[in-house]
């Protein structure tokens, strides 16, 4: 991973005050130069809305008794996947709430069929056990999602009650060292965040030497007890993905579906201002609304299908085109580890 070292008083600058246009080019050229031209798409399907966990911004939060549960069977699971397959994506993201009733067993059996489908495969389930990392890892997954949200410790332990910032941060290392393509990220607007503290985020990003990594806007949600806080601008998110890729330039960074959730070209107008993968939502039927982390969410009442040809015809008229491999860091997929 290359690193650009920036002095931490200058990402601020970079954050507040350098002009926007000035900003998105600069972020745009390097996007430009070191991961070229290609949007990566990666599937995502979304198998359980049930969590273990009570972050105060998330709308699936165990506490949120209004929302219906879901959990796919992993039947379900896998026939999305392939339908997936089918329709050309070369990365299944597979993502749920922390939800234990998917044991190591039976994650590692879905991985092992989804991988018949050549495919790269994603994982973003929280935090688990090493053994589990391993075992997946083992079973044929990839790569691993998993934000560090923010690297305010404070700020994290009032948001994620019961949850420690030191064990994500430990998980994460575990992960990285079991030979996933880590990936990572972060949120702003949360309240309380101060500008020092997200130029501390992308510090933490570089620093980890994440291959991917994420920035959304938060978007408050009408049940959690964050409900009526201001939550993040469009423009916040773009400054800050734009300065990561600035000190990260041949990272993988999405454009986020909470951008687009605040605007409707919020995913085009990052992919203009250092982003080069989208992750379309292959979810299917109701599952796609009742995995509500946010409200406003896109695409809720789209089919795979649409979402899919609805994305290609975005990055057609901005001149980019679909990329066709398994989109990994530097064009690969992580070896297989010697474990
Ligand atoms: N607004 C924006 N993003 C959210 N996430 C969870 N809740 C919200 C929200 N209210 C993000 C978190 C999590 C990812 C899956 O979704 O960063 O890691
Ligand atoms: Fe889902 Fe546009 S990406 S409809």
């Amino acid at each position: 991973m290359i690193k650009h070292t920036i002095e931490k008083s200058e990402i601020i600058r970079l954050l507040k005050d350098e002009k926007e246009d000035i900003l998105y080019e600069r972020a745009d050229k390097l996007r430009e130069e070191y991961v070229g031209d290609e949007v990566h798409l990666r599937g995502l399907i979304e198998f359980s809305n049930i969590c273990r966990n009570n972050c105060m911004y998330c709308g699936i939060r165990k506490d949120n008794p209004l929302l219906k549960r879901y959990r796919m069977s992993p039947e379900e699971l896998v026939e999305t996947a392939r339908r997936a397959a089918d329709i050309g994506f070369k990365t299944i993201v597979m993502q749920s709430g922390e939800d234990m009733w998917f044991s190591q067993k039976i994650m590692c059996d879905i991985i092992t069929k989804i991988k018949k489908f050549d495919v790269a495969i994603t994982l973003s389930i929280g935090e688990r056990t090493y053994e589990d990392y391993k075992a997946f890892r083992e079973a044929g997954a990839d790569r691993y999602l998993m934000r560090i949200e923010t690297t305010d410790k404070n700020l994290y332990h009032k948001l994620d009650p019961n949850m420690s910032w030191q064990h994500r941060h430990e998980c994460l290392m575990m992960i990285k060292e079991l030979g996933y393509e880590l990936g990572s990220g972060i949120m702003v607007g949360l309240p309380e965040q101060t500008i020092e503290s997200s130029a501390d985020d992308l510090l933490y990003l570089q620093d980890i030497e994440f291959v991917m990594a994420g920035i959304g806007p938060f978007i408050p949600h009408a049940q959690p007890p964050l409900k009526d806080a201001a939550g993040g601008t469009l423009e916040l998110a773009l400054r800050t993905m734009a300065v990561m890729r600035i000190m990260m330039p041949d990272i993988n960074i999405p454009a986020t579906t909470a951008m687009e959730s605040l605007h409707p070209k919020g995913r085009i107008r990052a992919l203009q201002c250092g982003a080069n993968v989208v992750m379309p939502n292959v979810t299917e039927g109701e599952y796609r609304r009742l995995y509500e982390l946010y409200p406003g969410k896109i695409c809720v009442n789209d089919t795979p299908t649409q979402c899919r040809s609805c994305i290609g015809i975005k990055i057609a008229s901005i001149g980019r085109t679909v990329g066709l491999s398994y989109g990994g860091h530097n064009g690969r997929l992580p070896q297989k580890a010697k474990l």
